[in-house]
């Protein structure tokens, strides 16, 4: 790792968002209301976070003194979407944020307009795009993306720029033969490889361009070989998949509970109601798929069946989602968990959390803005396990085994961050 630079206190960061829907608006609006003062960063690493003292007395540095991370003024958005509307109309209709706030921030909310989004319709099967980009092969979207992207810097005077998908969530898919190489993922753009999704023309085109990218998503995206290759060969840092937001963040916190204290888990069933477009993405079962194979993976790595079967081998797992219009942004998630503790003897807890899902992904989409610019320019690149503290699946190197407890994530997380530090007092 080649040292930390000096805090930016120059030049703008731009954050493109492809997918400008309920979470992005949510983040560009709490971002412009952050910064006048009009409501706090809560949830926010970046804006809150301290790296903790290494030794006894010293004192916790806040992150912001600590890495040269962009300031909030010093961000500008911009994104993709498949639909015209700006950020404003989004916001509204997504009924994320009140009036009140939207009405504070308006003008500079409508300013954000989506560029035309690159869709290939078989990815996202619920939605009908109107405002999208045409061309003869993949090879030709890539190219008018990179175009977007250069332009954006230059209109916004951006001397970089990260990218987070915040798009829908995309049909399932395995790794197929475009994936493997940046030669065959080339060739793929070129005779429009099938399995060449939208999410993956834009990072392929973001890569290219140096830009940092983070899939919010379960979809592969960055996750195979050939975009791992290209990133590592432009020095762009990476990293995915799946913010983890809701139930999945208290199942790795109430989980590594449990195992700290040799409690036996017979089952776990989660099920989730929620009503925005993103719980209509999921009701087709192929996007589902994603979703239930990027939530499911979290317990067996916490509570290892071989590690103790008497406690944890029959552990029955099941997620389920389904899309409830009424609830809109406010999703409802319950669990389930069949215990025993002492003898065998069972118990229950049951967690009903009633949430705000853009509420709570608005600051996550921040944090990994920040920290993956400042990761790029001290010379990370290629995937970047660190951050899987932010993720459902997280994205590893080499095919090793992700860790999925919170509390050592959260090691994991610190220990880079306190090696991207800029001052060795801490
Ligand atoms: N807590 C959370 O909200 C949370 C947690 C984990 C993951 N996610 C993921 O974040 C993503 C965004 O969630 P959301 O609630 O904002 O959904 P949303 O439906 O409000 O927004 C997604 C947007 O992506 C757009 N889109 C779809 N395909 C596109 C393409 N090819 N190019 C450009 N735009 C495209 C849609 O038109 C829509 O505006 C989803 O994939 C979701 O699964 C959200």
């Amino acid at each position: 790792m080649k040292p930390a630079q000096a805090p930016s206190t120059h030049g703008r960061l731009g954050v493109l968002l492809p997918g400008l829907g309920a979470v992005a608006t949510t983040t560009i609006a709490g971002v412009m209301l952050a910064r006048r003062g009009l409501a706090p960063p809560v949830g926010s690493l970046t804006q809150l976070g301290a790296l903790p003292p290494l030794r006894e007395g010293g004192r916790a540095l806040p992150l912001r003194d600590a890495l040269p991370l962009a300031s909030l003024d010093q961000l500008a958005f911009g994104g993709w979407d498949i639909f015209p509307d700006d950020a404003f109309e989004v916001a509204t209709h997504a009924e994320v944020l009140t009036e009140k706030h939207l009405a504070a921030i308006e003008p500079e909310l409508r300013a954000v307009r989506p560029m035309p989004g690159v869709f290939y319709p078989e990815f996202v099967r619920r939605l009908h795009g109107t405002h999208v980009k045409r061309a003869t092969s993949k090879a030709e979207m890539v190219e008018q993306v990179r175009d977007d992207i250069r332009r954006f810097k230059r209109e916004q005077q951006c001397d970089r720029a990260v990218a987070v998908w915040c798009g829908s969530t995309e049909v399932f898919r395995t790794p197929g033969e475009a994936h493997r190489t940046v030669a065959s993922f080339e060739d793929g753009l070129r005779r429009n490889a099938p399995e060449i999704s939208n999410s993956q023309i834009y990072a392929w085109a973001c890569v290219q361009e140096g830009v940092a990218y983070a899939n919010g998503s379960p979809g592969l995206t960055v996750d195979c070989p050939a975009l791992e290759a290209l990133a590592r060969d432009r020095g762009v840092a990476i990293a995915g998949k799946d913010f983890k937001t809701g139930q999945t963040l208290l199942k790795t916190v109430i989980a590594p509970g449990l195992k700290a204290r040799f409690l036996g888990v017979r089952g776990w069933y989660s099920t989730n109601i929620l009503g925005n477009r993103d719980g209509e993405v999921l009701d087709d079962p192929e996007s589902f798929k994603s979703k239930e194979v990027s939530k499911l993976g979290v317990l067996e790595s916490i509570l290892p069946r071989d590690e103790h079967p008497e406690l944890w081998g029959n552990l029955s797992h099941k997620v389920r989602i389904d899309y409830y219009p009424p609830r809109g942004d406010q999703k409802e998630g319950w669990d389930n968990i069949d215990i025993f503790g002492w003898l065998g003897y069972p118990m229950q807890i049951k967690v009903n959390f009633l949430c705000r899902d853009s509420i709570l992904a608005a600051p996550v989409v921040l944090d990994l803005a920040l920290l993956l610019d400042v990761a790029q320019r001290a010379g990370l690149a290629g995937v970047q396990e660190w951050m899987g503290f932010f993720f459902k699946s997280p994205m590893t190197r080499h095919g090793a085994a992700p860790l999925h407890d919170l509390f050592e994530q959260q090691t994991r997380l610190y220990d880079t961050l306190r090696r991207l530090a800029r001052t060795t007092e801490v």
